[in-house]
């Protein structure tokens, strides 16, 4: 180690030196570490920066195998393909702890690796990785890194592979990579990437559905999408001809058919729209049988008021709960331009339930979005200390109240649940970036909008300048049941 600090030439051409004489071996971090805390004694001292440099010499060193003490053998599983890398034991031990293992069990000079092809295509690159510590990366290349990251337990890699993932969900790619990332992460039980998945696929729904990405999705998925409420889609019927359309194309299992078949909604359907369905849907035809109850429990909510189906039923199962709905019946889109310049209201109709007996009824709904809105607890608090009422420019959260422009006794029991989303622009394309639930107030919600700094005109939740909203209003009628008793 002497050598390091007797001779007076920059520090970092003689780390490169050290990698390329010595085999691998624990001195170096010792070294790093010494190297590191005189830097940090000498206060007052320059920095002169030559990691840039530093970087090209070891991807030249990588690119050209200058020095090598280990040839990676790379073979591909089920096939006689073969890639040699030449490579430094050190830079691989400093790296991964694998290698480390695999290098100190080794015979030769030559480390066989066995891959499978997608790995094995991206194997210069994961070397690259570890020699630079910067990689390119393609949306179909993001698996086969990660696996390769997993296995050698290249942590940083993986970790930065992930992020790569949840950010880059709405990229465009003409398979589509949702699907087979979120079987990844199930794969490999990374739940947050797999609820990333689950949320993309299910806040963005309509455009999945026309997508040839739809057909691929596995039964379990389709199964754990069709469960869920927070889909946003165009209609339930839409949700039913993208089933069809999926079934057409996997031929599943009878159960799985009559799984998925259960979890539509036929109370959001309209009748109309279900005796057509009845008489022209092969796929209802053949399943008649397992979903008979279901259709006959729809057309019993079509035909009276829920408020007098509830007497008698129970009207808090899924058949009668809305999803997110963005066809005009349940709300409108509304986009507010230059938000935080002031107050803006909005009015905007929708039927007041889904049931047929409701349907034609219209509701009209005011909505009122404040940029800087003082909770009351705030307000008090100014007020206590006798200080003036804090001026429009002194913070305050974004807020939206929806109320109806006028009570109705058809309201009596039933709760409004309202929903808005918050559309946003991922890599070029109009994405869903929030969806917030309240009754009356986004105040409920707690964090509406917190995170989006709408004074910047760079907000990642402005779309030129403007905040695009859709807002939906969805009758929930559990209320009902507590009401009954
Ligand atoms: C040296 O320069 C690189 C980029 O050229 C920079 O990322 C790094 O932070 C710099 N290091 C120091 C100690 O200034
Ligand atoms: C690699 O080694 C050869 C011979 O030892 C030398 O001529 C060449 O300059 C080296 N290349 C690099 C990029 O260091
Ligand atoms: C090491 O060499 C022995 C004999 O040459 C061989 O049987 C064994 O499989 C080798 N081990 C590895 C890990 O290559
Ligand atoms: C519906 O409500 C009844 C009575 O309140 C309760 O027993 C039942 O579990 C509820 N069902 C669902 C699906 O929430
Ligand atoms: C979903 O994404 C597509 C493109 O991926 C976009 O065109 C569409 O507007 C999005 N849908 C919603 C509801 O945000």
């Amino acid at each position: 180690m002497a050598l390091l600090y007797e001779r007076g030439d920059p520090v970092l051409v003689y780390v490169v030196g050290f990698l390329i004489l010595s085999s691998y071996s624990y001195p170096i971090s010792v070294g790093g570490a010494a190297l590191k805390q005189e830097a940090a004694l000498e206060t007052g001292a320059m920095v002169l920066n030559h990691s840039m440099a530093l970087v090209q010499r070891m991807e030249s060193l990588v690119a050209t195998g200058n020095g090598s003490d280990v040839s990676l053998r790379v073979q591909t599983v089920d096939t006689e393909e073969v890639k040699v890398i030449q490579a430094h034991a050190l830079v691989l031990t400093l790296q991964s702890d694998v290698f480390e293992e695999l290098l100190l069990g080794r015979n030769a000079s030559t480390l066989v690796l066995t891959e499978t092809a997608e790995c094995t295509a991206v194997f210069d690159k994961f070397v690259r990785y570890l020699y630079c510590g910067d990689i390119s990366v393609r949306l179909d290349q993001a698996i086969s890194l990660h696996k390769l990251a997993s296995k050698y337990h290249v942590v940083s890699l993986q970790q930065g592979l992930t992020r790569y993932m949840s950010q880059h969900l709405s990229s465009e790619s003409p398979a589509g990579h949702v699907v087979g990332w979120y079987q990844y992460a199930v794969q490999i039980g990374d739940v947050s990437l797999q609820d990333s998945c689950l949320q993309y696929l299910s806040w963005n729904l309509s455009s999945v559905l026309q997508s040839a990405e739809w057909g691929t999705i596995g039964a379990d998925l389709l199964l754990s999408l069709l469960r869920r409420s927070d889909l946003i889609v165009q209609s339930e019927l839409e949700l039913y001809e993208a089933l069809e359309l999926w079934v057409g194309q996997n031929r599943p299992s009878g159960p799985t058919v009559e799984r998925a078949l259960e979890a539509i909604r036929y109370g959001m359907i309209p009748p109309q729209q279900l005796f057509r369905l009845q008489r022209q849907s092969p796929l209802m035809q053949r399943h008649y049988e397992s979903i008979r109850d279901l259709l006959y429990l729809a057309f019993q909510f079509h035909s009276a008021s829920p408020v007098q189906l509830a007497k008698y039923f129970e009207v808090n199962c899924s058949i009668f709960t809305p999803r997110n709905y963005l066809s005009p019946s349940w709300g409108s889109p509304w986009v507010i331009s230059s938000p935080t310049r002031d107050d803006r209201s909005f009015s905007f109709q929708t039927q007041l339930g889904p049931s047929g007996h409701d349907a034609s009824k219209r509701v009209t709904w005011n909505a009122l979005f404040s940029p800087r809105w003082f909770p009351l607890s705030a307000r008090s608090t100014y007020a206590e200390l006798g200080a003036m009422q804090p001026s429009r420019t002194d913070g305050g959260r974004p807020r939206i109240i929806v109320t109806p422009a006028t009570s109705s006794p058809d309201f009596a029991g039933v709760s409004f649940q309202k929903t808005v989303m918050v559309m946003a622009r991922q890599q070029g394309k109009v994405v869903v970036r929030h969806v917030y639930n309240f009754h009356q107030s986004t105040e409920e919600a707690g964090d509406f909008l917190v995170d989006a700094d709408l004074q910047r005109r760079v907000s990642e939740y402005l779309i030129d300048s403007s905040l695009y909203l859709h807002v939906v209003v969805k009758p929930v009628y559990h209320t009902l049941i507590v009401a009954k008793k």
